[in-house]
Parts: structure tokens; C-alpha cells; sequence
């Protein structure tokens, strides 16, 4: 088979990396890609905006198979585009997907079907938003309805953080047209996690559990950015949990969606708070994590390319899909400023020190040739690399990437050291 990968993050040179493991693989191709996906497959030089593009490679190339990474194409349509020209592709149409490119349409699929999430109010109007506020009790939590690169939450401890939010967001326009709508919500109190789960429009399989450190400093703190590394499985995740969230969210969601005319196929992620109350809803993605599956492709026994066309043919009931017991850890790699500025270009160094057992996905990476005709990788972006170790434990799987991340050296290289720390005893 020939496959085709959109996107160019640690995300998208996992799900190649697991194709590419894959005896069905013939010839493996991403979109644009990064210096990490050019060592495995033939990177094509195509944004993942370029939809008509894309199409037009995935055509003239004879790709039986497309897999898309973020959400943005996702939201715009790429799926509907490649099946009105007969390309099979991974991923929920463009009106499926607006279980997360519109926080408003799936509150009012969650609060239609009864599935557990925050309770709360949604407005068009800012001064009726703004009363609204002012007569709410915090914390409390103001959402910007569309897609707003992971910064359109605010969760407000004070009324004036609350109201100056609601401002930016409806008044000020920070966000555009993400912002004509918003929900003002309670917030939740509990542990989060995030569980993906693999569905072809019927059957849902979650995938195996994992936590996501969206703030960029050690224990949380500092601003929230793409996620800055992740695990699997956090320890207060058990199999209960995870059938609870089956049967009580995924589950009910993806028969809403086939009732509301937008049958959803492709990969549903929830982002959980995990409440006294049980498990509810922060957010729903239309496809796989970053940096979720960085550490949970890891730990997929099942060949990749069967469950994705048992999601395409309606036969998920038909794949016994299988995880490896072992745990699983990532640390990203940042530049210096990330999530604001920062510089691009500085030579990474170290890939051939790393143990053997470590995994490193790139991001915002690209191949340079050198005066001397050599090689090199150099930064390309925010986040770098993703350094990926599994173990017998989460404390093994930890240890052994927090050993190697130092071996790899970029200029104002910046990392978290705490990722899975908090479940390491003793
Ligand atoms: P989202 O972009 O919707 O995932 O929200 C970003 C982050 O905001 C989540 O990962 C949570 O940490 C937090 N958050 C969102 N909604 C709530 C809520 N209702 N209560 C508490 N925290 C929330
Ligand atoms: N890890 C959060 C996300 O993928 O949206």
C-alpha cells in the first residue's frame, strides 16, 4: 500500500514511524513533514492547508491511504474533498468534525444526549455574557467558541480575569470569528487525562489511557502551550474508568452524531477531567493528540494500517487490537521563547549518543546540506522534538529519557523536567 501522512509534527512522524513498522507498507510519504520523517519516508513538500494540493499529489502518486494529523485540515474539509475524488482517508468530514472546531455544537451535542461535561451557558451577546459573569461565582471557566491554536480557554480565578478574557475574546477579536460565540462554564475540579479512542461510525475502542503537561514549567506553571510532554498510563486511569468513559461518553457522542446526520469516523479524543463526580468532558479533538501519541503509538501492537481500514470499512468489531504492558513517557524538546518567539536554524546535535531504546519524533525540524556536502538537522520551529522511552514502569520509561534528553543539543534547547514525575514513588 501506498500511504500518505499530512502534517509535520512529533504527531505525524509517530503515526509514520507505526507505518512504516507496518509489512503492508509499501511506499510512505508525509506532507510536508520534518527532518525525522525524511529519514522514513519521502517527505512532499505540500502544506496541509493546500487541500486541492494534496489531493492532486495523493492522485497522480496512486496513494491508497491517507492519514491526516492536525485539526485545521480537518476542520476545513480535507476528508469530504478527498472523498468526492475517490482517496480513501482517516478522519471525520468537515461537519463531524465540528466536535472540536466548535466547542459550542458539541456542548449542545453533550447537553442534548445527557453525556457528563461542565455545566454552562453559551452567548452571542457580550454585554449579556458580561452580566452573566458578573453574577457567577469563581473560579469559572470562559471558552472562545472556534479553533483558537489551544489559547481560547481561560480559566479565571477572579471576575476580572473572567470579564477582561470575555473582552479579548468577543470584544477585542483575538481569536476573529472563533470568538462570535462563547461559552461561559463552571469549572471542573478533578485530574485530567486524555483518552482516544479509534471509532468507525459504530464501534468505539479507547485507546490505551495518557496525560498531556499542557503548561510550559515544571510543576505547572507558566503558560500553556502545545503540550510539553506526556505518558501512558497515568496510574488513577484504571479499567473501570476507561469503560465508564466508553459507555458514558464515547459511545453515546458517536451514536448523537450518526442521529444529528454527522456520522463520525477516525479517532475521538476526550480530554477528561476526572471528577468526584466521575469522568466529564473538557474538550473533544477530531483526531490523534500531540503529544498523546507520541506515547501511545509506542505501546499499539496491532498493525497500524489494520485498524485505520477497519475504521474506513466499518469492520473495527472485526481487529482485536492489542497495547504492550509496558508504560511509556515523552519529553518535548523546546526553543528558547516557545510558545512566543524564538529563533529557528541551531544545529541539533547528539542523535548518535542516545541509548538504543529511545525514540525521538521531530516537530519543527529540517535537513540542511552543509558546505561540506554533509547532513545536518537543524530547529525549525517551537517544539523540536519529542524524546520518547518506554519501560517496565513509568519511573524505568522516565528515567531512561530524562538520561538521554541532555545527549541532544540545540541552541536554548528548553525542556520540563517533571513529565510522569509525579508518579514515581520513592
Ligand atoms: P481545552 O482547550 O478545552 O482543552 O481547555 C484547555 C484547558 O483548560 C484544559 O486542558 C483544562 O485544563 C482547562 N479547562 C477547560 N475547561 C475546563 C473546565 N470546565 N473546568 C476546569 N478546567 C477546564
Ligand atoms: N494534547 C492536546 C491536543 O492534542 O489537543
Amino acid at each position: 500500500m501506498k500511504v500518505l501522512v499530512i502534517g509535520s509534527g512529533a504527531r505525524e512522524h509517530a503515526i509514520a514511524w507505526k507505518l512504516r513498522q507496518s509489512p503492508q507498507v509499501s511506499e510512505l510519504y508525509v506532507a510536508p513533514g520534518n527532518a525525522g520523517t525524511a529519514q522514513i519516508a519521502q517527505n512532499l513538500p505540500i502544506p496541509a492547508s493546500h487541500i486541492e494540493a494534496l489531493a492532486d499529489a495523493a492522485q497522480s502518486r496512486g496513494i491508497d491511504l491517507v492519514v491526516v494529523g492536525p485539526e485545521a485540515p480537518l476542520a476545513a474539509g480535507i476528508v469530504d474533498h478527498f472523498q468526492s475524488r475517490g482517496i480513501a482517508i482517516f478522519g471525520p468530514t468537515q461537519a463531524a468534525a465540528r466536535i472540536e472546531a466548535s466547542k459550542v455544537f458539541a456542548k449542545e451535542i453533550m447537553d442534548k444526549y445527557g453525556i457528563p461535561c461542565a455545566k454552562g451557558v453559551v452567548f452571542s451577546s457580550y454585554p449579556q455574557a458580561r452580566s452573566h459573569i458578573k453574577a457567577q461565582l469563581t473560579p469559572i471557566v470562559v471558552k472562545a467558541d472556534g479553533l483558537a491554536a489551544g489559547k481560547g480557554v481561560m480559566v479565571a480565578h477572579t471576575r476580572e480575569e473572567a470579564l477582561e478574557a470575555l473582552a479579548n475574546i468577543m470584544e477585542k477579536r483575538v481569536f476573529g470569528p472563533a470568538g462570535d460565540w462563547v461559552i461561559v462554564e463552571e469549572c471542573l475540579m478533578g485530574r485530567e487525562a486524555s483518552l482516544l479512542a479509534f471509532t468507525d461510525g459504530h464501534i468505539v475502542v479507547p485507546m490505551v489511557p495518557a496525560r498531556d503537561y499542557k503548561r510550559l514549567g515544571d510543576n505547572d506553571e507558566g503558560p500553556n502551550t502545545g503540550g510539553m510532554g506526556s505518558y501512558s498510563p497515568p496510574s488513577f486511569i484504571d479499567a473501570s474508568i476507561v469503560d465508564n468513559v466508553k459507555k458514558t461518553i464515547f459511545e453515546p457522542t458517536i451514536r448523537a452524531l450518526a442521529q444529528e446526520a454527522h456520522p463520525y469516523k477516525g479517532v475521538l479524543y476526550a480530554g477528561l477531567m476526572i471528577t468526584a463526580e466521575g469522568p466529564k468532558v473538557l474538550e473533544f479533538n477530531c483526531r490523534f493528540g500531540d503529544p498523546e501519541t507520541q506515547v501511545i503509538l509506542p505501546r499499539l501492537k496491532t498493525d497500524l494500517v489494520d485498524v485505520l481500514l477497519a475504521v474506513l470499512n466499518g469492520t473495527l468489531d472485526k481487529v482485536s487490537i492489542q497495547w504492550s504492558e509496558e508504560a511509556c513517557v515523552g519529553a518535548v524538546m523546546a526553543s528558547q521563547g516557545y510558545p512566543g518567539s524564538y529563533a529557528t536554524g541551531s544545529p541539533i546535535t547528539g542523535f548518535d549518543c542516545l541509548d538504543e531504546n529511545i525514540i525521538v519524533f521531530h516537530a519543527g525540524t529540517k535537513s540542511l546540506v552543509k558546505d561540506d556536502g554533509q547532513m545536518e538537522v537543524v530547529t525549525d520551529g517551537g517544539r523540536v522534538l519529542t524524546v520518547v522511552a518506554l519501560g517496565k514502569t513509568l519511573a524505568e520509561a522516565h528515567n531512561r529519557v530524562y538520561l538521554n534528553v541532555p545527549c541532544l543539543r540545540f541552541e536554548g534547547s528548553y525542556y520540563r523536567h517533571d513529565i510522569a514525575a509525579d508518579e514515581i514513588v520513592g
